[in-house]
């Protein structure tokens, strides 16, 4: 918990408290407006994932700006966003614990709501959890399209959702609404050439799971999945219908690293941690960001002269945005840059340490 005064609108980035977590606005808006442009134009839906920013101002600003709703991948996350008044949220991951169970079926009464299964057992307490509570809950079988963690192999999608709809309206709650479909893994190959080469083969996995379902005569209404380091491939298959890339928003450092794909689009740093050098020895510097300190050293045959001096203001760029974000309480929303920029906003992170 932050204890400092927050910034007031107004006030000039120099005075924002360190350690602080800071939006520049002009940046973000333009990442923001880029992806929108690009899901319109490919004709596809834009489910950001809201895990990256865990904000439900930022949620609200992205499906002003096109989104349909979020993905998050806890309960306690869609929880948290629903109650600050996201009213269409996808937990893209799996729950069996019956008593998360309950809550997402009570959560489900209250807003549109979606959850990935895979497996059986986890179907059939879903569909007794929302029975009990008299919801209905769109549900999406996941299938392992080459990530190696959750889902079923392409083959067995069918079955499952055979499962599903076997417990559908209006006797059941579970609506099938599709196939989950992301390559983790994927999204941080450096070369655009590996990545292109795993969205591939994570397309022709995503395919096998269709047919799987077609040939148990089911209908596949959506495939759902993609992230920032894959979705221009995965848009380009012509089979992902939904994307659910986060990170471009506020693109993190790791993934910067990533050689750009041709011809998709760019998106440029938009999250900082402002700090502060509170130490200076003869070999270091330390910040006081991170979880208590953060350090500087001099590059290697550079001496400690290259680095800023006592109280001197440091920028960092996140290395992934998640666990960054996760260490705040509020984003300080600036306008005009980071050297004579103002305040325009200071936003709550209403779902930091939702992590069950
Ligand atoms: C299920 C799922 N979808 C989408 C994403 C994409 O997020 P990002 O674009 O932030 O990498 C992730 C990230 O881990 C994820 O787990």
């Amino acid at each position: 918990m932050n204890t400092a005064p927050p910034p007031r609108p107004g006030d000039a980035v120099e005075s924002i408290d360190t350690p602080a977590l800071v939006i520049d606005l002009d940046r973000m808006e333009a990442n923001l407006a880029t992806m929108a442009a690009f899901a319109r134009d490919h004709g596809v839906r834009l489910r950001p994932h809201a895990k990256m920013h865990k904000s439900a101002t930022l949620a609200r600003l992205q499906m002003a700006a096109g989104a349909v709703g979020v993905c998050v991948q806890k309960t306690s996350e869609a929880e948290a966003l629903a109650a600050a008044g996201i009213a269409d949220i996808y937990i893209s991951n799996e729950v069996v614990d019956r008593a998360k169970l309950a809550r997402v079926a009570a959560l489900a009464g209250r807003i549109r709501l979606g959850l990935a299964v895979d497996s059986a057992e986890g179907v059939e307490r879903l569909a007794a959890a929302v029975a009990a509570a008299g919801s209905t809950i769109e549900v999406f079988v996941e299938v392992d399209v080459g990530h190696g963690r959750c889902g079923v192999p392409a083959a067995a999608a069918g079955q499952l959702a055979q499962h599903v709809v076997s417990h559908a309206p209006p006797e059941g709650g579970l609506v099938f609404a599709g196939l989950q479909a992301y390559h983790g893994a994927a999204q941080h190959l450096r070369g655009a050439g590996e990545r292109e080469a795993a969205a591939h083969h994570a397309a022709a996995l995503a395919r096998a799971a269709q047919a799987s379902i077609g040939a148990a005569g089911i209908a596949c209404p959506l495939v759902t999945g993609a992230g920032t380091g894959t979705f221009s491939f995965d848009a380009a298959s012509g089979l992902w219908g939904e994307l659910q890339a986060g990170s471009y928003l506020f693109m993190d450092r790791d993934y910067a690293d990533n050689l750009p794909a041709p011809g998709a689009p760019r998106f440029e740093h938009a999250l900082f941690v402002k700090s502060r050098v509170m130490s200076r020895g003869v070999s270091h510097a330390v910040i006081d960001a991170g979880d208590e300190h953060g350090l500087l050293r001099p590059r290697t045959g550079a001496g400690i002269g290259e680095l800023p001096a006592l109280d001197a203001t440091v920028w960092l760029v996140p290395g992934h945005c998640d666990p960054t974000v996760n260490l705040h309480d509020r984003y300080v929303a600036v306008r005009g840059g980071l050297v004579a920029g103002v305040v325009e906003a200071v936003w709550p992170i209403e779902a930091r340490g939702c992590v069950g």
